[in-house]
Parts: C-alpha cells; sequence; structure tokens
C-alpha cells in the first residue's frame, strides 16, 4: 500500500522557484504542510524533500546517483563539465579521494597563514581610502590565497580579473539573463587559463610543490591509469579554486551579524577561540547560501509509504533543512551558543551537503571553509577597525545566491594589531 504524494498543481513552477528563492520549498512544505511535495521544474516532475530523515535518504547511493542532474547551464556556469559534481560509484569514489587527499592538516595550517597574510597585505589600501566594500575584498583575498595555496601562479595585475570571474560563476547560479550570460563567459576564460597552467605542469615547465592541488591535478590518474583530459583536470582545479573564492560570501555575512548583533560579537571580542568556531557554525546555517540539492532515483522505491519512480528528480531542501523547526529550536535566531551542547549529524546541519565526505558528495572544502572563516573573522576582530556607514545590508531571499545590497561597505579604517 503506497500514500499518495501531496502534489502541486500547475504544469510547471520553475518561474515560482525564481520568484521565491530560498522560500520555495518552505511555501510548499508548509501549504501541504509535509516534508515532501511533488512539483514540476524544467519540465519534469520533481519531488521536494526536507528534513532529517530526508537528507539521510537523499545520500543513500543504492537509491540515487547524480549523473546528469546538475543542468546544462549549471555545468556551463557554475560548475563546469564532466568534474565530480556529476560522477557516481567508483569514479566517483575514486576522484573524491584526489580532492580529499589535499585537505590534510599540514595543507589546512598552510592555507589559514596564508589566508592571513593576504588580509593583512590590505590594510595599508583601506587606511587610504575613504571606504571599501568588503565582498569584493574578501573575493580578492580569498582568489590570491587559493592561488598560492594551490600552486597556480597569478599575476598581480590579473588578481582582480581572476577574483571577478570565480566569483561570476558563483552568482551565475539562479540567475538568468545576463548574470548567467556573465558566469559562462567567465567561466571560459577561466578554463582557457588554468588548461594553460596544467600543459606547463604536465611539460615541467611550471614545477609547483607535489602537495599543492595544482600538482595532484594535473597529474592525477583515473582508474584505467590515464591522467585526465586538460579541459576535465582545468575543471577539477577550478573545483578547488571557485569554492574558495565563494567563502568571500561567508566572510560577507559573517561581517553582518558582526554588526546586527553586537551581543555575540562581544563574546567573539572576548577572545574565546571555541565561541569563534561556533559563531561561524551559526552563520553557515543561518544564512542563505546553497538552496537545494539534485540526486535522480536509480530504480522504484517507496520511502515512508511514497512512490519514487526510477529517473524522477529528487531535490534536498538544504536551507530549509538549516532552519526546520523539527531539528533547531528557534531556528530563525541567530545564536551561536546552540552550537555549544550541539551533538552532531551528518543529515541536520547540512550547508555543504550531509552524510560522509569519502562515501558521498559532501563538500570536499568543509575544513577549509571553516578555517578561512575563522580567520577571516579573527582577522576583522582583533586587526582592523572600521565603521560601517549607512547603507542597505538587507539581502534578498529570492536571489539566488544572495548576498546583503551593498555588499558590506566599510569606512573610517585603523589598523589595531
Ligand atoms: C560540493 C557548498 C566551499 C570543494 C559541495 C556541495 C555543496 C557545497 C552544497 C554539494 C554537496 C552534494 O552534492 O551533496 C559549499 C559552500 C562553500 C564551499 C557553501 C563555501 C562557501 C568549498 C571549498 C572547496 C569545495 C573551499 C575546496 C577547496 C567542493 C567539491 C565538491 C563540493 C570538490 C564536490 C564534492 C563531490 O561531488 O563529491 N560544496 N562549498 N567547496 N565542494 Fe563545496
Amino acid at each position: 500500500t503506497t500514500k499518495q504524494l501531496p502534489k502541486e498543481k500547475g504544469i510547471d513552477h520553475t518561474l515560482a522557484l525564481l520568484n521565491e528563492g530560498y522560500r520555495f520549498v518552505l511555501n510548499r512544505r508548509e501549504k501541504k504542510d509535509s516534508d515532501i511535495v511533488q512539483t514540476r521544474l524544467l519540465g519534469q516532475k520533481v519531488i521536494l524533500i526536507s528534513g532529517e530523515d530526508a537528507a539521510e535518504l537523499f545520500y543513500d547511493e543504492d537509491l540515487f546517483k547524480r549523473k546528469n542532474v546538475a543542468p546544462k547551464r549549471v555545468e556551463k556556469s557554475l560548475f563546469g563539465e564532466n568534474g565530480v559534481q556529476g560522477l557516481d560509484d567508483e569514479e566517483h569514489k575514486h576522484r573524491k579521494l584526489m580532492f580529499l587527499s589535499l585537505m590534510t592538516p599540514e595543507r589546512l595550517k598552510d592555507i589559514e597563514k596564508i589566508t592571513m597574510k593576504h588580509w593583512k597585505a590590505k590594510l595599508p589600501d583601506w587606511k587610504m581610502k575613504n571606504q571599501v566594500v568588503l565582498f569584493d575584498e574578501a573575493e580578492e583575498v580569498m582568489c590570491r590565497s587559493a592561488c598560492e595555496w594551490a600552486g597556480v601562479p597569478i599575476e598581480e595585475e590579473m588578481v582582480e580579473q581572476r577574483a571577478q570571474e570565480f566569483g561570476f560563476m558563483i552568482d551565475a547560479f539562479g540567475g538568468v539573463g545576463e548574470r548567467y550570460q556573465r558566469g559562462k563567459k567567465a567561466r571560459q576564460s577561466s578554463e582557457k587559463w588554468i588548461e594553460g597552467i596544467i600543459k606547463q605542469i604536465r611539460s615541467k615547465k611550471l614545477q609547483p610543490p607535489e602537495n599543492t592541488a595544482a600538482y595532484v591535478i594535473a597529474n592525477h590518474r583515473d582508474r584505467k591509469g590515464k591522467l585526465l583530459n586538460t579541459h576535465t583536470a582545468a575543471v577539477e582545479l577550478i573545483n578547488i579554486l571557485r569554492p574558495i573564492v565563494a567563502i568571500g560570501r561567508y566572510v560577507v555575512f559573517g561581517a553582518l551579524a558582526m554588526h546586527d548583533y553586537p551581543e555575540e560579537t562581544e563574546k567573539l571580542r572576548a577572545g574565546d577561540g571555541n565561541y569563534n568556531r561556533m559563531f561561524v557554525q551559526e552563520i553557515r546555517r543561518y544564512y542563505p547560501f546553497t538552496p537545494l540539492l539534485g540526486a535522480n532515483a536509480r530504480k522504484d522505491f517507496t520511502w515512508k509509504g511514497y512512490p519514487f519512480k526510477k529517473n524522477t528528480l529528487v531535490m534536498l531542501d538544504v536551507y530549509g533543512i538549516n532552519h526546520h523547526p523539527d531539528l533547531w529550536d528557534r531556528p530563525n535566531e541567530f545564536r551561536p551558543e546552540r552550537f555549544k551542547e550541539w551533538e552532531g549529524s551528518p543529515f541536520a546541519f547540512v550547508p555543504q551537503g550531509g552524510g560522509d565526505h569519502y562515501m558521498g558528495h559532501r563538500c570536499a572544502g568543509e575544513w577549509i571553509t571553516i578555517m578561512l572563516m575563522q580567520v577571516s573573522l579573527e582577522f576583522l576582530i582583533n586587526h582592523v577597525e572600521y565603521e560601517v556607514p549607512e547603507q542597505e545590508l538587507e539581502y534578498s531571499m529570492e536571489r539566488m545566491p544572495t548576498i546583503p545590497k551593498s555588499r558590506f561597505i566599510m569606512n573610517q579604517i585603523q589598523s589595531t594589531a
């Protein structure tokens, strides 16, 4: 006996997704009073699922696969083609191990130091300016740090352009028209640059250290012992560089949180490293970044009595799970302390995906993200003083990805240490 899936009527709701953004699933969950709702997106049937059990289901590899899940437009802007995101089974695990092998404690320490260095190097220039836009500065600092850490040489006069290109790829995600075209062009330019780097490493014209992403990816062999083709290698190296630049968005949300929640910020200032970590976790939970993730059913099955048909696209409510009233006490309040007693669950807190990093598709850069957010907050707290002038600090819940409208302007900048 199977139950009837709660269904949203209508031919297609893609436009509603673009209009409602981060609240798309929530709105349907509330309307149907259900954590599972069937809708239609991009001309196909889609099952939306939310909650901790839903995340556990979504990461069951016997039931779901990722091949051909990302729409072409997302591959042409955000992800690139033939990257790790769309691989399954043994091929995925082998490629994933390549990414995870880069995340050793020593290499994490390296990027922490590199990033603090690039933040501090910004100070002389900031002090001379009337104001700076933190979003632009953060993307630039992250781009410099990413390239240095990954063994990718970058000429000084190209830094701004390259940082912007990575930013445009990220920004293209839920964009149509101009925003999408800008992301697609940025990817083309970036891939051309990084393909050149891969070729130079393979011909030994460029010799980055063996523990860098550039070296490891250029020399990575697939399960049959073959090098990745130049384009795929470039896509994967960009899969390291671009998301490090994306951390700049969380840094901006961190600065916004410090501005909006002075009491919490006092505790941060008091210098307890543990509070810094809780603050960072709460930023990743509270502020919207990844709205949804998709996977295709491998076969017919039932879950909680509901029928899932082979090849149906299932989307996990990432933003909604991080705010789910069954999982979080007062979910719409910014309260870092909630992470003090938090026992941890691979499926209740999923800003960068859920499950296991090695077995599934959970983000390979979660440790880097946490570390660079911590070091960036430490910089903003302990190394610089600034004013936050009148500006538009609201962020839209409709735009995906979102960011405060003014992108966080700072002025009266002084260094403190
Ligand atoms: C995958 C979010 C930073 C590398 C993912 C996924 C999400 C995500 C939602 C997909 C999980 C899934 O498909 O189940 C984020 C956010 C970041 C961030 C919000 C910070 C702003 C990073 C960093 C790196 C990175 C810093 C690398 C240095 C990757 C890779 C994957 C991935 C390689 C693909 C994993 C796979 O398919 O197996 N990320 N990420 N990410 N992320 Fe991140």
